[in-house]
């Protein structure tokens, strides 16, 4: 089985207890840190047309959309893309849903003024090819703006250090330099309820890690231009209210780019 098929049955296999679990609030680190880290770095996109890769059960493109863009959205487990559109049916906001391929997109050149991809890109394992596919469906001026595992930090071997009174210390990371291909990592929402918990299977995830400087050549190789670097790091009112959150003040979870395709 190629690696493409592999990831795209993981996710499909995801997708169901995804979807419900992560509509019932157990992704804190997105609903409490990542996302609205993500929109504060984001450019004015009222007006402008978008696509969201990767978009899982859609409810990132939903923000997209509600801040006025003309949202297209794209994802490889069909499960997902039903989901997402059944949200569109009963509370449409002009999004238009595909099952397909990050890394072969189905898109004409030039059709996008930006593009976004919110933590999908380190589960492909062509990260070059997606973002070249990215870079061709982007009229020239366009941007994309994307959220990863941060590389640096959450590498495929990583624990949180606490103090006895449970606050975080430090974070242990090693593997940076390991060469990580389809490596399945297996977890649950950590704020699911127990009882919640147990009575799943807990996702499959196949992982791609990259160091930093492989990032940099998949972007620059696309030919896109870095303008932005974001490294959500929870305040304290966040880190309060949202305790998971916690361990982003001591080091970042997630990193964020933002690129553009120059203007020839
Ligand atoms: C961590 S989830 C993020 C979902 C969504 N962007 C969000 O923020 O809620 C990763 C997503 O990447 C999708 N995915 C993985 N490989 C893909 C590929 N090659 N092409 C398109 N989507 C892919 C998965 O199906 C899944 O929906």
């Amino acid at each position: 089985m190629s690696q493409r098929t592999e990831v795209a049955r993981h996710w499909e296999a995801n997708a169901e207890t995804w979807t419900r679990h992560a509509r019932a609030g157990y992704d804190v680190y997105r609903d409490a840190l990542n996302t609205p880290a993500f929109l504060a770095m984001l450019p004015p996109i009222r007006g402008l047309v978008g696509l969201d890769v990767a978009c899982g059960e859609g409810s990132n493109t939903r923000n997209l959309a509600k801040l006025g863009a003309k949202m297209q959205a794209i994802d490889i487990a069909p499960t997902f893309i039903r989901h997402a559109e059944a949200e569109e049916a009963a509370r449409p906001l002009g999004i238009t849903y595909r099952v397909g391929d990050g890394m072969d997109l189905p898109y004409d050149a030039s059709s996008f003024d930006f593009a976004t991809s919110f933590m999908a890109l380190m589960d492909m394992p062509d990260q070059d090819k997606a973002l070249g596919e990215i870079a061709r469906v982007l009229k020239p001026g366009g941007f994309l703006q994307f959220s990863i595992l941060h590389p640096c930090f959450v590498p495929p071997y990583r624990k949180t250090l606490r103090e006895p009174d449970g606050t975080v210390r430090a974070i242990e990371v090693g593997r940076y330099f390991d060469a990580v291909d389809g490596e399945v990592e297996r977890w649950r929402f950590s704020n699911a309820p127990a009882e919640e918990r147990e009575s799943v299977e807990p996702f499959a995830v196949p992982r791609f890690h990259r160091t930093l400087s492989q990032w940099v050549a998949f972007i620059c190789g696309a030919g896109l231009a870095i303008e932005a670097l974001g490294e959500p790091c929870a305040d304290p009112a966040v880190a309060e209210a949202w305790p998971t959150v916690a361990d982003t003040r001591v080091a970042p979870i997630f990193l964020h780019f933002r690129v553009r395709k120059p203007i020839p």
